[in-house]
């Protein structure tokens, strides 16, 4: 028995647990409080295995650089070039990712089709269907056929450049969406035919498909209606990108569009974000393997997405065997999402710049994820289309600069052979050396 008269050991510092962290405590706090799961915005805030993770190896003797000022470096892309009458061509390689109108508010859904339009590139609908903002401000604009079917019609198919079926996303693969109350407004209730205010969640998976048979019928069906003009993307959520992307492609995919589990959504579980999914860096090797294998790699595109924020992960995903990269928070982040400016709202809102991330109440202080009139108001799409075309700009000077200093005249001539890895996790996901060995984790012949 403890002897009560004893004296305490006397520690010099209070330990923490790691296991059991402030952070988590608090949530645990926070669900015996409600009851009710947590839901955010935003992507995986862990840190997984990340393109920061990877280095590119300069040209020196071995290899010859090219001079900034002088030679070029080609930064087109063509997407659907598989059986579309029509691909869409691109002058850069990234593009802005599907959001749907209800979790953006239409003067946001503008501003990406300005800022994209501005820089050659695309952007996409999402949940909830095309808004006349998006159409009329995109040059290109790609039209998600998501599960919900919320805002689909047909004819707003037939004024695509591309259709996207969306099967998965990276931060919720298997799970489907939500969008709460607060943001169903009488358009956004209007254009999705549900009623207005009350929480609409979509569905997980296609109402009218059971397997990959069904995946092949109905991407007949959508290129009859478009008369075989438009490009068709698959997007899938990273999780077994091998088989998924041999499946889409076999299904007639053109384009397949592959999104890891640092990619944003609009809303879903927390649990669901930080748990479920692979690291973008480990999706990308086996899809290409993937198209490698039905040889078809760079005939059926691959887009990667999934927590893309500069010109070095733009181009590292390409060296990797992407011909594209979407993106969606770093289009939020350019447009004016948790710009400090707007502290001490979010302090009223009990989190704080870069934090922000409860998108799903629509109360977003710059505008941007919300349907409120006033909020709304405070953001301009001329200037948000503005700042997105810039950014835009300079991941494509970023990625060009890298890509010259590797000797390359067309970001698509990067390959892993640029690429070094920090760590023995990414060399393994990336299939790149470990840096300064010729191994990796895996590598036949070891
Ligand atoms: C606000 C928001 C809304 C989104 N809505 C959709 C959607 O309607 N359909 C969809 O396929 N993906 C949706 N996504 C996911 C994006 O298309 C994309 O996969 C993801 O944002 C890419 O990762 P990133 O945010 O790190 O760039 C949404 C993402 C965000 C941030």
């Amino acid at each position: 028995m403890k002897d009560k008269s004893a004296p305490a050991i006397p520690r010099t510092e209070p330990i923490q647990s790691a296991t059991f962290s402030n952070p988590v405590n608090a949530e645990i706090r926070r669900a015996a409080a409600t009851g009710i799961y947590d839901i955010r915005g935003g992507g995986a805030k862990r840190r997984v295995p990340h393109f920061d993770d990877l280095l590119f190896l300069g040209a020196s003797i071995s290899r010859y650089p090219l001079e900034g000022y002088r030679e070029k470096c080609d930064t087109r892309v063509t997407l659907g070039t598989r059986f579309a009458k029509n691909p869409i061509k691109l002058d850069i390689p990234v593009t802005i990712a599907g959001m749907s109108f209800g979790a953006l508010s239409s003067p946001a859904k503008e501003a990406l089709g300005r800022g994209a339009s501005a820089a050659g590139t695309s952007t996409t609908t999402g949940d909830g269907g095309m808004t006349e903002e998006e159409r009329g401000h995109s040059t290109k604009l790609v039209y998600q056929y998501l599960p919900s079917r919320y805002g689909m019609n047909p004819t707003d198919l037939r004024r695509a450049d591309a259709i996207e079926i969306v099967v998965g996303q990276g931060a919720k693969p298997g799970g489907g969406g939500m969008l709460l109350g607060q943001k169903i407004s009488d358009r956004v209730a209007g254009m999705r035919n549900l009623p207005k205010g009350i929480d609409q969640r979509s569905a997980c998976r296609h109402p009218d498909w059971t397997g990959p048979d069904d995946l092949e019928i109905k991407i007949l069906e959508i290129r009859e209606i478009t008369g075989w003009k438009v490009p068709i993307y698959v997007k899938i959520g990273g999780t077994r990108p091998y088989y998924d992307t041999t499946l889409a492609v076999k299904a007639g995919a053109d384009v397949v569009v592959l999104d890891g589990m640092q990619g944003g959504t609009a809303a879903t579980q927390d649990v669901f974000i930080e748990n479920v999914g692979l690291p973008t860096l480990a999706c990308i090797r086996p899809a290409v393997q993937a198209l490698q294998d039905l040889g078809l790699h760079r005939e059926v595109q691959l887009i990667v997405s999934g927590g893309i924020r500069t010109g070095a992960d733009v181009a590292k995903a390409i060296a990797l065997g992407a011909d594209a990269v979407a993106i969606g928070t770093a289009a939020l982040v350019a447009l004016g999402d948790n710009d400090p400016k707007w502290e001490a709202e979010y302090q009223k809102l009990g989190t704080t710049t870069g934090a922000y991330d409860d998108w799903h109440e629509g109360r977003d202080p710059a505008g941007i994820t919300t349907q409120d009139p006033e909020l709304m108001a405070r953001f301009d799409p001329i200037e948000g289309g503005r700042r997105l075309r810039n950014y835009l700009k300079v991941l494509t000077l970023e990625a060009q600069t890298i890509a010259r200093a590797c000797g390359h005249n067309h970001l698509h001539n990067l390959e892993p052979e640029d690429l070094c890895a920090l760590t023995m996790e990414a060399a393994a996901m990336a299939r790149v050396p470990l840096a300064g060995t010729d191994w990796y984790p895996g590598k036949a012949g070891f």
